[in-house]
């Protein structure tokens, strides 16, 4: 199956009750990071890896702000669906809200409030995938707070536990994820854990019984970021700042990712900056599209 069959799942529900207030009004994968809505980043790590079709999953109150933000997804050369999940019921949960959206394909989940930054991992495991269910292992200093996977000697996974108490390894399981078709079969038949949740950790915990879960761990040049909290939100806001104003391009851009995954011509890239007002995100679209007049496209 090649990268252009997979389909994504983008879950952007939740109540952003760590965010309060800031959550009161406006959901929380819409707050910025730095110069852009939050969602921007996941969808580009999407469009990044060669998925067209996205189904974003968020609550019936912030669908209609998503659909303003994002559309339907033809300015990107992509399709975005959009479903409602009414209550947080759990992560897993996104396997049955999308059940028809996913019908017999393989597909990559990403959270909404998860930022990823440098490397090719996760392209590489989307172009690469061919069944059972593929998971990331990053190194944190604060496992306790993630799904936490343990390996053995020889660097196979053996446990994964939800948010342990004594985590035993300090490799957190990020919010990027890739299943067979199977998934919602399997996600349908979990039970929902002490905190009321289809745990996505239960869902990833039966593919490694079954001996089906292949677990890569990203390398440090790999940036991982949550913005879930104030703290967590104002980091991952300096970072980009930093890269951007080091690098003079921006990241989490889905009409750069979109390019130069040639979803889009050069031509559709520069309209679209033209519709844009003058803003800094509409100079920086111009210097990429004056770099790809110059050295043609060449990857993000
Ligand atoms: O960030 C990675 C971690 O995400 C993983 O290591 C954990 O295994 C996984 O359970 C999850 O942990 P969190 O406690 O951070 O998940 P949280 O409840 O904050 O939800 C993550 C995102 O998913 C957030 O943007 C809201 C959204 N969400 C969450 C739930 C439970 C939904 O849209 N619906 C839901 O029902």
């Amino acid at each position: 199956m090649k990268s252009a069959d997979m389909k994504g799942i983008l879950l952007a529900g939740g109540s952003g009750s760590r965010l309060y207030p800031l959550t009161r009004v406006v959901s929380k994968q819409l707050q910025p990071v730095y110069d852009k809505p939050m969602i921007y980043y996941p969808l580009t790590v999407l469009i990044a890896a060669g998925i067209r079709e996205v189904c974003v999953i968020t609550t019936p109150e912030d669908l209609p702000r998503f659909r303003q933000l994002l559309g339907d997804g033809t300015a990107w050369g992509i399709r975005i669906e959009y479903r409602e999940q009414r209550q947080p019921r759990g992560i897993a949960e996104a396997f049955l809200i999308a059940e028809d959206f996913i019908a017999s394909s393989n597909t990559a989940l990403i959270l909404g409030d998860n930022l990823f930054f440098g490397g090719d991992a996760f392209p590489r495991a989307v172009a690469e995938f061919q069944e059972g269910a593929l998971v990331f292992a990053y190194h944190v200093q604060n496992p306790r707070d993630y799904g936490v996977v343990e390996f053995d000697a020889e660097g196979r996974a053996v446990s994964l536990e939800e948010k342990p108490a004594t985590p035993r390894s300090n490799y957190a399981v990020p919010g990027v994820y890739l299943y067979d078709a199977r998934a919602s079969a399997i996600a349908r038949a979990l039970a929902p854990s002490a905190r009321g949740e289809l745990e996505i950790t239960d869902l990833n915990r039966e593919y490694l019984r079954q001996g089906k879960l292949q677990v890569r761990r990203l390398s440090r040049g790999t940036a991982w970021l949550d913005a879930g909290t104030s703290s967590s939100l104002h980091e991952a806001s300096a970072y980009v700042q930093t890269i951007e104003k080091r690098q003079g391009m921006k990241l989490g851009c889905p009409e750069e990712a979109a390019l130069r995954r040639g979803f889009i011509s050069l031509d559709d890239f520069e309209t679209l900056a033209s519709a844009m007002p003058p803003c800094e995100y509409r100079d920086s679209l111009r210097a990429v599209s004056a770099e790809v007049r110059r050295v043609g496209v060449v990857g993000a």
